[in-house]
C-alpha cells in the first residue's frame, strides 16, 4: 500500500516531538500499520532553520495553508495552539476533504461542536487525544474502553504545570514564580501561563472529558474555574497535618439536580492513589456503574509524552482512513443526534465539604461568633484548630473543616464572618472531596 502523506502544522515542543518520534519509531509504525506514514509538508516559523526533518524530502513553508491545501497530504496534524488561526486551518483542512489530529484543547473546547459537523458532514475525522492529559489515552478509554458504563462521575490532576507548581511548593517551599518559570523552560506551560495557573487549560480539558462521559455538549463557558494562585504554603502544611493533600482538580459528575463541571484546588485525603500523583504527572480516575473506579495515570505535558497521543492518533487515522464515518468511533464517544441536554449546574448549587482558613485577632469568643454564624447557616463543623502566631505577630490562623454543605449556604456565612472586626482579611476556601 501507498504511503499516507501527514502535513504537520507547527514544529514546536509538540510538533518537533511528533516528527521526532514518527521518524524514530518508522519501522515499529509501519508494523502496526502495515503502512509507511510521511510526513510530506511542515509549516513552523523560522522553519528553515530546522534540524528535525529531512529538508530534501519533506516541503517545507511559513505558510501553514499551503500545508491544508497541499493534495499530496491526507492527514493535517495542527500543533500551532490558539483558537483564531488553528481553527481557521482546521476548518479549511476539513473543507479539502483532509483527516485532522490536533492536540488543541482550547480549541475543541469552544469551538468542537462547529468542528466535529463539518467534519461529520465531510466525511472525515478529528481526533484530539492529545489534548487532554498529554500521554495518557484517556480519549480512547472513555469513547472504547469504558463504553459499556454510566460515568458518574471523573476527578482528573489534568494540568501538568500546575501540579509541578504545587508539588515542588510542598516538598521544597520553592517559590511560585520560580516554579513556574522552569514549568515554561521544560516546555510544559502554555503559551500564557495563565491558562494553567488560572485553571483555564484544565477546564478547556475537563470540558472534554465531561462531553466524552456524559454525551453533552462541549459547555466551556459553563465550567467553574478556580486556578491555585491564592494556595499558600500554609493551606499546603495545614491540609497534609489533616491527612489531606492539595490538588488542582477537574471534577464533573452527574447528580439528579444536573452535572457538575468544576476546577478548583481541592483536599483529598493523602490515602488515595490520585493524591500521590506528583510533577509534571496527570491522573484522571474515572467512575463506571459497571466497573467501578479506574486510574489513568502518565505524563500530562511534555514534547514526547505529547507526541506519543498525536502519533497514536494518526496511527488510529490511517487505520480507518477508507471506513465510512458511521462505521468510526463517534467524535465525542455518543452519536451526533443522541446528545443529552441534560443541564451543567452553577457553582452556587454544589455540594462539597470545606477547608477554610482565617485570620483572627486572638480574643476570647471569637471562635463562639464564627461557630454561632456557620450554626445559622445550618454548616456542621467537622474540624477546628487554632494556629498560634509567628513570633512578633498577634493574629492567629483558624482552620476549619467542614462537613458537606451547599456552596452558596457557605459563601454567605463567609461573607458574614469576613465583616467580623475581628477576623483580618479574606477566608481561604477550598472545597474537599473524598473520592472514595
Ligand atoms: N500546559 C499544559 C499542562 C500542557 O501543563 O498540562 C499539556 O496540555
Amino acid at each position: 500500500m501507498n504511503a499516507v502523506k501527514v502535513g504537520l502544522l507547527g514544529l514546536g515542543t509538540v510538533g518537533g516531538g511528533t516528527a521526532t518520534v514518527l521518524l524514530r519509531n518508522a519501522d515499529e509504525i509501519q508494523r502496526r500499520v502495515g503502512r509507511a506514514i510521511e510526513i510530506s509538508h511542515v509549516a513552523g516559523l523560522g522553519i528553515a532553520e530546522q534540524t528535525i526533518v529531512d529538508a530534501a524530502t519533506t516541503k517545507l513553508t511559513e505558510d501553514a495553508f499551503e500545508v491544508v491545501n497541499d493534495p499530496e497530504v491526507s492527514i493535517v496534524v495542527e500543533l500551532i495552539g490558539g483558537y483564531t488561526l488553528a481553527k481557521d486551518l482546521v476548518m479549511k483542512a476539513i473543507e479539502n476533504g483532509k483527516h485532522v489530529v490536533t492536540a488543541n484543547k482550547a480549541l475543541i473546547a469552544t469551538h468542537g461542536s462547529e468542528i466535529f459537523k463539518a467534519a461529520t458532514e465531510k466525511g472525515v475525522s478529528v481526533s484530539y487525544e492529545a489534548a487532554v492529559a498529554g500521554g495518557i489515552p484517556i480519549i480512547k478509554a472513555m469513547r472504547e474502553g469504558l463504553a459499556a458504563n454510566r460515568i458518574q462521575w471523573i476527578a482528573g490532576i489534568i494540568n501538568g504545570t500546575g501540579n509541578f507548581i504545587l508539588t515542588e511548593m510542598r516538598d521544597k517551599g520553592r517559590d511560585f514564580d520560580d516554579v513556574l518559570k522552569e514549568a515554561q523552560e521544560l516546555g510544559y506551560a502554555e503559551a500564557d501561563p495563565t491558562f494553567d495557573v488560572e485553571g483555564i487549560d484544565a477546564a478547556h480539558k475537563l470540558t472534554i472529558l465531561a462531553s466524552l462521559a456524559f454525551g453533552i455538549e462541549l459547555q466551556f463557558d459553563q465550567c467553574y474555574t478556580e486556578g491555585i494562585s491564592k494556595i499558600t504554603t500554609d493551606d499546603v502544611v495545614y491540609a497534609q497535618e489533616l491527612g489531606y493533600s492539595i490538588k488542582h482538580l477537574g471534577i464533573t459528575r452527574k447528580t439528579e439536580n444536573g452535572i457538575e463541571l468544576r476546577v478548583h484546588p481541592t483536599l483529598i485525603p493523602k490515602k488515595r492513589l490520585i493524591a500521590n500523583v506528583d510533577g509534571v504527572m496527570n491522573a484522571v480516575l474515572v467512575q463506571g456503574d459497571a466497573v467501578g473506579p479506574t486510574l489513568y495515570y502518565g505524563a500530562g505535558a511534555g514534547a514526547e509524552p505529547t507526541a506519543s497521543a498525536v502519533v497514536a492518533d494518526i496511527i488510529d487515522t490511517v487505520r480507518t482512513i477508507d471506513a465510512p464515518v458511521e462505521y468510526k468511533v463517534p467524535m465525542l464517544g455518543f452519536q451526533a443526534g443522541s446528545m443529552s441536554s441534560e443541564p451543567v449546574m452553577a457553582i452556587e448549587e454544589i455540594e462539597t465539604a470545606c477547608y477554610l482558613r482565617m485570620t483572627a485577632m486572638d480574643k476570647p469568643g471569637v471562635l463562639a461568633e464564627v461557630s454561632e454564624v456557620f450554626a445559622k447557616h445550618n454548616i456542621s463543623i467537622e474540624a477546628v484548630t487554632q494556629k498560634e502566631p509567628a513570633q512578633g505577630e498577634d493574629n492567629v490562623h483558624l482552620v476549619l473543616l467542614t462537613q458537606i454543605v451547599k456552596e452558596s449556604n457557605m459563601s454567605t456565612a463567609i461573607k458574614e464572618v469576613e465583616n467580623f472586626d475581628e477576623i483580618i482579611g479574606s477566608i481561604a476556601r477550598i472545597r474537599v472531596e473524598q473520592l472514595g
